[in-house]
């Protein structure tokens, strides 16, 4: 077989989107931008700022924000960097005298959070120069190389909240938590259950006494856990208590609580964001297994859970970091936030039915041929038919753009039948005919879609008319 004739049987390979990383389409970002639209609003209500940090950071900001031993920065962090120089010289043949200047370059890896990198732009813009606390948010990509499954990715959506500096004012905490809510009250979210508790602080008299006491205790019962707790029990043992195998449960459940060793301090923290989450009408349950997967935290930790998402059923989770700020090189400095897995709250959201809010009008549930077809809320089809009904097409569909409509303008010239039948099938809502006659005559043809009727309209009137019509 020739050269030529072997190549052609080739098939070109079929890429697929990485495992763990999806496409959102046209069909679903329409919910995706409410819910961000929403969060941009709900949160600017709260005083909050939107900050945008980069994708990637240097390793070394998350190994020590997050905790070298977490399961997140020891086993899930996308991470590569290094010789960059050196590769960049053999590719332009320079060896001499490589190995002995070489630097290696600093390792950075995908941002599998985004709190660590919000406290380093704190330091880095010094913004403990202005009015305290800062209140910023955020919304972005994440990366963590977990075991793909319904509602985890390792690809996946975080908006997150976070208040910096200032006082550790438990009115602070109970706000956050209460924004949050507000958040998804507004979307409708089905099934919420606020869980909260105080981890306290490090210190003798407060967590650490109580993780010794977890330890001693953990160690009596190592031979009936499993592989990971018992591992964990050397690692962190406080992970111990987040355990979701079955046959553990009964043996965690007599288990020390960290309530019961709270220092004085925290303890009162404690009461008193209950006490504020009371007042501002939020219900929540205490849930002392509640110690999070991070190691920045102290005192008061949160989840939040929703209904129809399985096993991976937690969309908010946050709490309190009064240390990080310092442990990155910055001011001694009070902090705490959340963020919400975007992926889950939007699959919450679909698996209770919820489309965009009503009365939105371009996307309405009557779009929905539009929206299958990747076409969101056509509100005009131009079918034109003619060299000077083409120009008319083009100033028209140029002035209903500008108008705030979303207009679909055929490319070529086709006939009448066929460009209604393309325009159904966008779920158009109207389709605005312009022949010869249309033109010269000065009146358009305006034809509603859903229920076939046509109407006539000079071209002020007709924008006039849809106007109306929107405004209904
Ligand atoms: P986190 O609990 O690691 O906290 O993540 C927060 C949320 O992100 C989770 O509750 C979950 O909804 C979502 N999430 C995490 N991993 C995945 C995944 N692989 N696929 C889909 N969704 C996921 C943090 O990230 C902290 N930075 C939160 C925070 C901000 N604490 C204080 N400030």
């Amino acid at each position: 077989m020739s050269e030529g004739a072997q190549k052609k049987q080739e098939k070109p390979r079929k890429f697929q989107a990485i495992r763990g990383t999806r496409d959102l389409l046209p069909s679903e970002t329409v919910l995706w931008n409410h819910v961000e639209q929403t969060a941009h609003a709900v949160f600017g209500t709260f005083g909050f700022g939107e900050i945008r940090v980069p994708i990637f950071e240097s390793t070394d900001l998350f190994a020590r924000s997050i905790g070298a031993e977490t399961d997140v920065v020891s086993k899930e962090m996308y991470t590569f960097g290094g010789f960059a120089e050196f590769s960049e010289r053999v590719r332009g043949g320079r060896m001499e005298g490589m190995l002995s200047e070489m630097q290696p370059e600093e390792m950075v890896s995908l941002r599998p959070e985004a709190t660590a990198s919000v406290c380093r732009a704190y330091i880095e813009h010094g913004m403990q120069q202005l009015p305290q606390p800062v209140k910023l948010y955020y919304m972005g990509p994440m990366f963590r190389r977990e075991r793909p499954q319904k509602g985890r990715y390792r690809q996946f959506y975080q908006i997150g909240a976070e208040v910096l500096g200032g006082s550790d004012a438990p009115a602070i905490d109970a706000e956050v938590i209460e924004m949050v809510m507000t958040f998804f009250d507004r979307l409708e979210l089905q099934g919420v259950q606020l869980d909260i508790n105080s981890i306290g602080h490090s210190a003798d008299n407060c967590r650490r006494g109580y993780v010794e006491k977890l330890k001693a205790a953990l160690d009596k019962v190592k031979d009936k856990l499993g592989p990971d707790s018992q591992r964990r029990i050397e690692t962190n043992p406080l992970r111990v208590l987040d355990s979701k195998v079955k046959d553990e449960q009964d043996i965690i459940a007599t288990l020390p609580r960290i309530a019961d060793h709270l220092c004085e301090e925290c303890a009162a923290h404690y009461a008193a964001v209950k006490h504020e989450l009371e007042m501002r009408g939020v219900f929540f349950r205490e849930n002392w297994r509640l110690v999070r997967g991070l190691d920045y935290y102290m005192r008061t930790t949160f989840e939040i859970t929703a209904q129809g998402l399985g096993s991976q059923n937690a969309v908010c989770g946050g709490g309190r970091y009064d240390g990080l700020v310092e442990l990155l090189g910055g001011p001694p400095t009070k902090g705490i936030g959340f963020a919400i897995g975007e992926d889950r709250l939007i699959l919450s959201l679909q698996e209770s039915g919820k489309e965009v809010a009503s009365g939105e009008w371009r996307v309405a549930s009557k779009e929905r041929k539009g929206v299958a077809s990747g076409r969101l809320g056509v509100d005009v089809y131009v079918a034109w038919m003619g060299e000077r009904a083409h120009a008319t097409a083009i100033r028209a569909a140029k002035d209903l753009r500008k108008a705030g409509f979303s207009v679909e303008l055929p490319p070529v010239e086709q006939k009448f039948g066929k460009a209604l039948g393309q325009a159904d099938k966008l779920g158009a809502k109207y389709a605005l005919i312009l022949g010869d006659n249309e033109v010269s005559e000065g009146l358009w043809t305006l034809k509603t879609l859903a229920d076939g009727s046509q109407a006539k309209f000079t071209e002020p009137d007709l924008l006039e008319h849809l106007r109306r019509q929107k405004a209904l």
